[in-house]
């Protein structure tokens, strides 16, 4: 399984950093909605889902998190901990997100407004969805 990590471009100067994101320029898709998660407890993990057909790149904005990527076949964990790098999660993709350090914001951007039909969050389920392709 290959893992798409973004690295995005920092316009740096003696203020700080900024980092801008475009749709279909820096992100390979239409971004129709933004969440983030901030003030996640100690020993969470969220996610235990999979999408049929939604795309999105996670970003920590500020603090880090793990998060693991599982097709069916293959897992990989991947960690995140920088502002400017984006992980790539396309659909059909079992995530979990765990491991948030306390000021962790996971930033995310999703090519789908949300819809519950095109979550899976049964695990078994998710083997044969993908199976079925
Ligand atoms: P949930 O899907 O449980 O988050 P995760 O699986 O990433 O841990 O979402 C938590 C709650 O927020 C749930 O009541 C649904 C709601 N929610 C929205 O209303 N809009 C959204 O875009 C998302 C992601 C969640």
């Amino acid at each position: 399984m290959q893992i798409v990590k973004y690295q995005f471009q920092q316009h740096g100067d003696e203020r700080g950093q900024l980092v801008a994101l475009e749709e279909f320029n820096d992100i390979p898709f239409k971004i129709k909605r933004v969440y983030y998660m901030y003030d996640t407890g100690e020993g969470v993990t969220r996610g235990y889902h999979a999408h049929k057909s939604l795309e999105q790149i996670l970003i920590c904005i500020h603090g880090s998190c793990k998060v693991l990527l599982d097709n069916g076949k293959e897992k990989k964990k991947v960690f995140l901990e920088k502002p400017y790098e984006g992980l790539y999660v396309p659909n059909n993709m079992w995530r979990e997100m765990y491991d948030f350090s306390p000021d962790a914001v996971l930033m995310c951007l999703a090519s789908e407004v949300y819809n519950e039909e095109d979550y899976i969050r049964d695990y078994e389920e998710f083997l044969k969805f993908i199976n079925r392709k």
